[in-house]
């Protein structure tokens, strides 16, 4: 798609894209205008059209709007201070030994066995144990929240779909219980901080804990899953910058946003406009749908020098991975770049020979960029 990225962006960057019968939508292309689209909900609502591509029903609607995600300002922006509380630096800082803790265990699981699945057996177990980890789960509970949220996580792609809402409810349950045993025995944890009542008295009830813990299990899982099969994939391609962080790790700290900007792991988000407005000259009619592409933005030449270049050095790196910037922008940003960072450097460390060893597989999707299956060889 990267030819037609860059023809839009050049030729047409808010682009009107009509499908016959159908009501169309606005593609927008470019980076700047995608931070305008993010940064001006009062204009461009989440929550009046939903913001996935293809249109949810109505009853799904109905239940996403439960989430922040398919909120707007003003009820976006109380549902978001309250989850604040529990997503300080701190909070997320202290799960740094837990996460590397996890990556050893994983990669070296995977050493002794020599040839694994990457996404099967590291890529997508360690946001889930990482997630578990962040509402301070018991690790007896891993396996059931896996299945959960693989479920969940799973609706939309037809090898997975069942229709079967039981893991939403389990979840969901599951969840709720959780914050009431946090609310009668509080620990120093996120859950903890959540249910509990804050400075100005609102705390989180147990359903919206439980729908909470469900956006984290669709938001965290396999969006980071994808920044570390589509990292990994990257590296493969470009074993020069394999080779540069094996002699300098202190590239790790720029690495993460450039696997985030490189893969783009969620590929849109979409808004409605609640007014008429203009946009990259074009003018939008209240009503309409208007899809912001991130690969697209993540690759404009005219805010990244060399931006077909994978350079894992790069700095300053203001992507749009995880969102245009505005009310929004990725809650788990913070602990999505640690997770990345601590695997690639467990990998550079214990697995610096890791190899292809097969062809990769990817999801049929256009919300996210995903690789269901990547082989890969490594200690042998
Ligand atoms: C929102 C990307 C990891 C939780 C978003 C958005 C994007 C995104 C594009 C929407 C931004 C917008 O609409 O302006 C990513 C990527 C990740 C990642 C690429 C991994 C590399 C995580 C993790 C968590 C998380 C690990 C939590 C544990 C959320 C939540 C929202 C969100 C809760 C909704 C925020 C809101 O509506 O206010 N993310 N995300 N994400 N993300 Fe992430």
């Amino acid at each position: 798609p990267w030819d037609r990225y860059a023809r839009l962006r050049e030729d047409d960057p808010v682009h009107r894209h009509a499908e016959p019968g159908g009501p169309g939508f606005w593609a927008v292309t470019r980076h700047a205008d995608i931070q305008h689209v993010s940064r001006h909900p009062e204009v461009f609502s989440s929550h009046a059209g939903g913001i996935m591509v293809p249109d949810a029903t109505e009853e799904q609607l109905s239940r996403n709007r439960l989430m922040m995600l398919f909120q707007d300002p003003p009820e976006h922006t109380s549902t978001r201070s309250v989850v604040n509380r529990g997503f300080t630096p701190r909070m997320i800082g202290k799960l740094e030994d837990h996460i590397r803790e996890i990556c050893h265990d994983l990669v070296g699981t995977a050493l002794a066995r020599g040839s694994v699945d990457f996404v099967a057996d590291i890529a997508a177990p360690l946001p889930l144990y990482v997630i578990c980890e962040l509402i301070g789960a018991p690790s007896e509970d891993r396996e059931k929240i896996f299945t959960w949220s693989n479920a969940l996580i799973g609706a939309d792609d037809p090898e997975f779909a069942t229709g079967d809402l039981t893991p939403i409810f389990e979840l969901l349950s599951y969840a709720s219980a959780l914050g009431a045993r946090r609310r009668a025995e509080p620990r120093d944890d996120i859950v903890s901080k959540l249910v509990a009542p804050g400075e100005d008295g609102t705390s989180m009830d147990d359903l919206a804990l439980g729908v909470f813990v469900m956006l984290l299990a669709v938001a965290g899982n396999e969006t980071t899953r994808n920044a570390a099969s589509g990292g990994l994939q990257a590296f493969f391609d470009h074993p020069e910058q394999w080779r540069r962080l094996l002699e300098d790790r202190s590239l790790l700290r720029t690495l993460p946003d450039e696997v985030v900007r490189w893969v783009s792991p969620v590929i849109t988000m979409r808004r409605t406009t609640l007014a008429d407005t203009e946009l990259g000259g074009q003018k939008i009619p209240a009503g309409e749908k208007v899809v912001m592409y991130y690969p697209s933005g993540n690759r404009d030449a005219a805010v990244f020098p060399d931006a077909d270049v994978f350079d894992i050095g790069r700095d300053p790196n203001p992507h749009i991975g995880f969102g245009g910037g505005g009310p929004h922008f990725c809650l788990g940003a913070h602990l999505a770049r640690m997770e990345v960072r601590v695997l690639f450097e467990v990998l550079a460390e214990r697995a610096p020979d890791i190899a292809p060893a097969g062809p990769t597989r990817r999801l049929r999707s256009n919300f996210v960029n995903s690789l269901k299956e990547m082989p890969v060889r490594m200690g042998g």
